[in-house]
């Protein structure tokens, strides 16, 4: 594994499942740890301290170095907080996990404001905030002339970028936040910090509310592990990763697929303005099936992955 000695990384939200995994791993490779967890229930209620406190003693009885926090992302000045954590524990900052979500399922029909606007935050701001923080301190480490390798890791989902049925709040946010990595990617690169983003698949309890149980094979590898993300996150955190930048990556057991962005796709072009009644047309000559979206099952298996919707 790649030596992260002497990196000190913030994790969100890794109390529990993927965010734990992150931060067990992180700390295995070197690097000291600030583990955060608001210690939410699955919908975003409630706090409780408990599960960072028990990474934090994981990680010490391993031998690391850890300290926890409590703050809730999606608050511009906890991750203000968070951010100091990391320098006043350790004097720099390097590696910054933003892993921390929730969900609250509903069809788009049925959506209450506070189900929207609840998981938009957590999620969408619980990103944008303590990147914005740890963003003012790379640049004015970068600034000073220190040499910077910043890392960013975002968390999305195949639920944003492929498209999940009963997710528009999430699935929204997750896809926001691949929006987010490619900008803020270019935005820093400029004081040595690249941004890059997960789309993971694993089994935790976010996974079995949505899906139910997913049961462990009886033997042999098991793909839905949620350490099976972590190497992804130890890799790019590596000094040698300083070229990977802006990218989104779907990893699920064995599998790391890196995700095609947004691109040009097909040009329908006139010589002048479109006439709708033309262009109507050509849609038609070009894509005679229509056009609709595959769905996030079908989309997984071509990744190599495999949704549990379909077994
Ligand atoms: N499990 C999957 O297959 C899967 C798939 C796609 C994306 N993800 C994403 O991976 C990340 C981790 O999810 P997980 O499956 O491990 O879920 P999890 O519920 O096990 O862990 C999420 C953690 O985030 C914490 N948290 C919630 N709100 C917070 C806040 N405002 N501030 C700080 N901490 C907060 C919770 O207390 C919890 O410990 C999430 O962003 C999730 O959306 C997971």
């Amino acid at each position: 594994m790649p030596s992260l000695d002497g990196k000190v990384a913030i994790v969100t939200g890794a109390g529990r499942g993927i965010g734990r995994e992150h931060a067990l791993a992180l700390a295995a490779a070197g690097a000291k740890l600030v583990v955060n967890d608001l210690g939410a229930t699955l919908v975003g209620e409630g706090a409780d301290p408990t599960p960072a406190q028990e990474v934090v003693r994981e990680i010490e009885a391993a031998g690391g170095a850890a300290v926890a926090n409590g703050d809730d992302v999606a608050d511009f000045a906890g991750a203000e907080r968070l951010v100091r954590q990391a320098l006043d524990a350790y004097g720099r900052l390097d590696i910054l996990v933003n892993n921390a979500g929730i969900t609250r399922d509903r069809m788009l029909v049925n959506m209450s404001e506070d189900e929207w606007d609840s998981v938009i935050a957590v999620h969408l701001k619980g990103h944008f905030a303590p990147t914005r923080h740890a963003a003012a301190y790379w640049r004015e480490q970068s600034k000073s002339g220190a040499e910077v390798r910043g890392r960013v890791i975002n968390t999305s989902s195949p639920s944003g970028v492929f498209g999940n049925v009963g997710q528009t709040n999430y699935g929204a946010a997750k896809a926001a936040i691949a929006g987010l990595t490619i900008i803020a990617a270019q935005e820093l690169a400029r004081y040595g910090v690249t941004v890059n983003c997960l789309a993971p698949s694993a089994r935790t309890r976010m996974t079995e509310a949505s899906f139910g149980e997913i049961p462990k094979p009886a033997e042999g590898f098991d793909p839905m592990d949620p350490a099976n993300i972590a190497p992804g996150v130890v890799a790019l955190c590596a000094d040698e990763a300083q070229g990977i930048t802006g990218q989104c990556f779907f990893v699920y057991g064995g599998a790391v697929n890196v995700l095609r962005q947004w691109d040009a796709g097909e040009l329908l072009q006139a010589d002048g303005r479109w006439d709708a009644d033309e262009l109507l047309a050509e849609l038609g000559d070009r894509f005679p099936s229509g056009l609709a979206p595959e769905g996030m099952a079908a989309q997984m298996g071509k990744a190599g992955g495999r949704s549990m919707q379909v077994g």
